[in-house]
């Protein structure tokens, strides 16, 4: 079996400043920190995956200018494979972020050269790559269609096709019988069915949402109220890791991406979705995006069942 995952998705160069507030509209205040970081759902996927021990590659693209080579070197870094990773024109994908003294933050995503990956390339990638690869992780910063076509052509490649529909958007109808497992958050779960989810009930009936469209299993993560595993045949509630969040930015993307390493490693379901979710926990203990993504080091002990099979 194929150990590998392969993440189609964005890559951004994370651009932070940090303040004892945010800015009113029209107003300056003085900064406390800045940072510069390799970040993007996809990329933070990529490298949750790598920690993970998968071999692990992304499709994405970046453009020419100074931060492609802050990405990369990031991504490289970190273990991922960028044999996919094409240089475009233009430049490469930006997060604008403000955090605020108590961890508040607001966030605009500048697309530039992740709207440019489009259809052929993730054909030819994903034909390069499925021999390796058990497990497709997609997210939603890139083209919603080129995201759609990663997922019909994961599938006919025979990958376990994972989505984190994050940042929430509207899908088309015929996606969800492609998708294998969703692991949307509480927001996106609830922007995505119209179910309004604030605890275990709501959450089910949101995932019974997923199910009817033709998703196979669905993973609601909750925060600190853990994880509602739900297929047609069972639900299971995880509850969470303990641990004092400062900044969970990233946590989903750290949850889905080990989860993917661990179900590429041919661990059960169960087992990878308790090291997904020990992922995520670990994320929100540490500031930042990339730079919060826990190693396999500091996962494996807090889920207890070590990773056979991986490669370290
Ligand atoms: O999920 C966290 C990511 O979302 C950050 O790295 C930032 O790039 C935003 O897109
Ligand atoms: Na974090």
């Amino acid at each position: 079996e194929p150990t590998g995952v392969l993440v189609v998705g964005s890559i951004t160069a994370d651009v932070t400043a940090f303040s004892q507030r945010l800015p009113r509209r029209g107003e300056t205040v003085l900064g406390d920190d800045f940072t510069l970081v390799l970040g993007g759902k996809g990329a933070n996927q990529a490298v949750s995956a790598a920690h993970s021990g998968a071999p692990t590659w992304m499709v994405a693209c970046v453009g020419q200018d100074p931060f492609r080579d802050i990405v990369l070197s990031g991504l490289e870094a970190h273990g991922v494979t960028l044999t996919e990773v094409r240089t475009v024109e233009g430049r490469t994908g930006v997060a604008h972020i403000r955090v605020d003294a108590s961890g508040e933050n607001d966030i605009i995503i500048t697309p530039l050269a992740n709207a440019s990956l489009d259809e052929a390339m993730v054909t030819e990638s994903i034909e390069r790559i499925r021999d390796r690869a058990g497990v497709l992780l997609l997210q939603l910063e890139i083209r919603t269609e080129v995201a759609c076509h990663a997922a019909r052509e994961g599938a006919a490649a025979g990958l376990t096709v994972v989505l984190d529909p994050a940042p929430a958007q509207k899908l088309p109808d015929d996606v969800w019988p492609y998708l294998d497992i969703v692991t949307p958050n509480e927001s996106e779960a609830t922007v995505l069915t119209g179910v309004q989810v604030t605890d275990l009930a709501s959450a089910e009936r949101a995932a019974a949402w997923f199910l009817e469209r033709g998703v196979r299993h669905a993973i609601i993560t909750l925060g600190a109220g853990g994880a509602l595993s739900v297929t047609k045949e069972r639900t299971r509630h995880f509850p969470a890791y303990a641990v004092t969040p400062v900044d969970t930015t990233a946590a989903g993307d750290a949850f889905t991406g080990f989860f993917g390493g661990a179900l590429a490693a041919g661990l059960d379901v169960d087992t990878a979705i308790q090291y997904g979710m020990a992922a995520g926990a670990l994320a929100t203990t540490k500031a930042g995006a990339s730079p919060s993504l826990p190693g396999r080091d500091d996962v494996e002990p807090l889920v207890n069942t070590p990773m056979e099979g991986a490669t370290r």
